[in-house]
């Protein structure tokens, strides 16, 4: 079991982010299917106003009370304005106040543009079972398919962009709350997905100093869709020497392997001078979803 697995086996909330399509959701579902395997009880959340895995699992639905996976985890998936509902309704308890506000129309689309409202609310519920306010959310973790990095940061510095324009009352003393939970590295683990190529490399290495700076956390990255050589590109050649001039086409892949492995080496050496721990997961050859969840499930255990 690499030491990577073993120490997020240990935190309460887990944050899978990274760049657009670079596979955070996968990630995210193969450490939901292998931490509940270990015997976590485990809730996979996802953030935002429609649920991905839905679909990708063809599940009945998923909506913000949890669900069960047939693999031994819950999912649920929070919206700004489903958690925002539940604070005003639980911790408030102002029935009242809340259709008065957010069952208006017009309300509803300042809650929306509000800047970080949604992200206090989503934060405010992933963050609740540690600050042991809110309903029970009986998980001992909660890995969360989380926004890509921009708005990602967006949904970690809204506690302090709260703190500093609500100092006062239950929103000041929460959000205090909510910023000392996502800065404790005992209880909070932070995971960036990307590939091994410039852009999503240089987007993770920027979220990690934004996170190291701002939070004094650091993340782990998890290099996605690595190519595993097939075959030895001297076998491609032995193959050649053995059929006379070698097909052009052979020829082009042989070339196309050898530049993916030197892209992806590079990429990784570049990971590793910056200081971040490094899992791989491979370019699993299947589209289905029980075959991707179990392979990078397994590849994140064995780092
Ligand atoms: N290691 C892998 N091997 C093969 N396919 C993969 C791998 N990782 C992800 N994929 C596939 O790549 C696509 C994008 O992955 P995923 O949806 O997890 O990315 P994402 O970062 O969550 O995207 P978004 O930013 O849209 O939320 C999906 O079809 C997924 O099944
Ligand atoms: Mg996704």
């Amino acid at each position: 079991m690499s030491n990577r697995f073993n120490a997020w086996k240990e935190k309460q909330i887990l944050f899978v982010s990274g760049k657009g399509g670079v596979g955070k959701s996968l990630v995210a579902a193969g450490l939901a299917h292998d931490l509940a395997k270990a015997g976590k009880r485990v809730l996979l959340a996802e953030i935002g106003e429609t649920s991905y895995y839905k679909d990708f699992w063809n599940l009945p639905s998923i909506g913000h009370e949890p669900v069960r996976h047939p693999d031994g985890f819950d999912i649920a998936l929070w919206s700004g304005e489903t958690s925002l509902r539940e604070y005003v309704l639980f911790y408030l308890k102002m029935e009242r106040l809340y259709s008065l506000f957010f069952e208006n129309k017009v309300m509803r689309s300042l809650v929306n543009v509000a800047p970080g409202l949604s992200e206090i609310a989503i934060l405010g519920k992933i963050t609740s079972g540690i600050r042991k306010v809110g309903p029970p959310l009986p998980y001992d973790t909660i890995i969360v398919d989380s926004f890509a990095t921009g708005h990602a940061l967006a949904l970690l510095q809204a506690p302090k962009g709260m703190m500093e324009a609500i100092k006062f009352g239950p929103m000041g003393h929460h959000s205090r709350e909510m910023d000392k939970a996502i800065k404790d590295p005992k209880l909070t683990g932070y995971i960036v997905v990307t590939l091994l190529e410039e852009l999503p490399v240089t987007e993770s290495l920027e979220f990690n100093q934004t996170l190291k700076t701002e939070l004094g956390v650091q993340v782990d990255v998890v290099a996605n869709k690595i190519l595993e050589m097939p075959v030895a590109l001297t076998e491609i050649d032995q193959i050649a020497n053995g059929q006379g001039e070698p097909a052009p086409d052979l020829q082009e892949f042989s070339r196309y392997l050898e530049k993916t492995e030197r892209r992806q080496e590079k990429y990784m050496q570049t990971l590793k001078e910056s200081g971040v721990d490094v899992v791989t997961v491979p370019l699993i050859f299947s589209s289905e979803p029980k075959v991707l969840v179990q392979a990078t499930g397994e590849a994140l255990r064995n780092g």
